[in-house]
This record gives structure tokens, sequence and C-alpha cells, in this order.
């Protein structure tokens, strides 16, 4: 297919906030985190404002619409008051989340099928107001043309279910997650959605995903926060910008 341009890194920034908010103070900042990500050559940041404010703050979310240089990220549950804050904010891209208050993490993919209408009502204000609407889906067929069908700009593809087959050995199942994720990755450049993915990803399972074609963006946050206590958040997010330019040139596709 015809290249598609360079691979973005949107660094998000959430367990900077987790870190902070574990003591209750102002440290580790996560705007300071985020301009070193800038630095080191993230081409966006990613902020997920959660509706129990468990780590990214409104404070936060105002201090990154004020500072950064490149996009930020803003991801959200599809509530009124999620809307209203992104209305006010107008971050360059919005990416709609499922959310519960007893999970850990985002756990599963956006079930934009079933809820079809009230999903297309929610979205059309925010691309109104200019931003990029992005729906965070499971690599799963009636999903993603639902996206489509809502006037969804951006697909993100749950890489979840792949990187937990490959840390739990289970080669197959990530054999498989990985060929779901390529097909639905084509499905959706197909339709003309944008294809993002992220959720998980580490040094040991991004290649594979940077490589495919249709995908235009990954967005890493918890294993990049991880990985900087040991050497540094700079490079860490280096040595990922590395490991995705080599996978795309291996593919066979351009780097800048
Ligand atoms: N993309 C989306 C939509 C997410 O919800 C998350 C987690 O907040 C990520 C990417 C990043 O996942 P991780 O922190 O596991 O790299």
């Amino acid at each position: 297919m015809t290249p598609l341009g360079k691979l973005r890194l949107g660094v998000n920034i959430d367990h900077v906030a987790t870190l902070r908010n574990a003591r209750g103070g102002a440290y580790p900042d996560p705007l300071r985190a985020a301009r070193l990500a800038q630095a080191a050559g993230a081409d966006g940041i990613t902020a997920h404002l959660r509706e129990d404010r468990r780590h990214i703050s409104d404070a936060d979310i105002e201090g990154l619409i004020e500072t950064l240089e490149v996009p930020l990220n803003l991801e959200m549950a599809a509530t009124d008051e999620m809307q209203a804050i992104a209305l006010r904010h107008r971050p360059h891209a919005v990416c709609i989340v499922p959310e519960k208050r007893e999970e850990r993490t985002t756990e599963g993919g956006l079930e934009v099928a079933r809820e079809e209408n009230r999903l297309a009502h929610f979205i059309a204000p925010l691309r109104e107001a200019g931003c990029r609407v992005s729906i965070f889906v499971a690599a799963d067929r009636p999903q993603i043309d639902a996206a489509h069908r809502i006037g969804a700009q951006v697909i993100e593809l749950h890489t979840g279910a792949y990187c937990d087959a490959h840390a739990e050995a289970r080669l197959a199942d990530r054999d498989a997650e990985l060929d779901q994720l390529r097909e639905m990755a084509g499905r959706a450049h197909a339709l003309g959605l944008e294809v993002h993915a992220g959720h998980g990803l580490t040094y040991d399972t991004v290649q594979p995903v940077a490589a495919f074609p249709e995908v235009m963006e990954l967005n890493i946050g918890h294993f990049l926060i991880g990985e900087a206590v040991f050497r540094g958040l700079e490079d860490a997010i280096q040595e990922m910008r590395r490991l995705m330019d080599a996978a795309r040139v291996q593919a066979g596709e351009p780097v800048q």
C-alpha cells in the first residue's frame, strides 16, 4: 500500500500522576514529564482524565493545554462532564474509552455497536469544536464498522490482549491476536479511518505493531514510565522511538 508517513509516538503520562498521587503532594510533576517527553522526541502527549481523578487531575489538563508544544490527546469516558471539559479545552484529539471504577486500567475497547446512537450524538460537538475524535476499540470488525458509522476520524486498536498473551508466553494466542490486529488495521484504513494502537506495549511487543503500514500512531505509557525509573525518561522514550523506526524500516516504510 502507499506509504502513510512517519509513525507517531504519543507518550502517556498518567502514571507519573499515579506516583504523585500516592503521596498526595506535587511530586513527581506530570507536566515536567510531558516537557521531557517532548524534548525526547514524543510526537504527542496522552493523558486520561478519569471520572475518579485517580491520576491525572483537572489542573494537569489545564497545565498541559497551556504549555504543550506537541498535540494533546485527551482520553476520557463518554460522559457529559468529560464532554464539557473537552469542549472547554479543545485538545487536538479526544480518545473515547470505556471506564469502570473498579478496573485497574482500561480493560477492553468501547462497545460502539451497542451504543451507536448515543455515541454519534456525543462525538458530533467534539468534531465541530475541531477535535480529532478517536475511539478505543478491540480488534473487532463490528466495533470498527460502528466507529466509522458514527463519524469518528480515528480508531485506536487495543493491543492489551496481544501484549498479555506475549507476557504469559501463550505464543499461539499472541500470534492470533497479532493477525487480528493486522487485519482490523487494514479494515479500518480501507474505511478511511486513521489507525492508532496502544495499551500494554513494551520494547518486546512494539515492533510487530509498528510494522503495520496503516498504523499512524502508538500511545504508550505504563512501560515507559516504569522503564524511566531505571534509565531515565528521555532514554526510555528514545529507545522506544528507535525500535519503532527500525520496525518501520524493516517493513519498507519511511520513518520521516
Ligand atoms: N491507549 C489507550 C486508549 C489507553 O487507555 C491507554 C492506557 O491509559 C494507553 C493507550 C496506554 O497504555 P499503557 O499505559 O499500557 O502503555
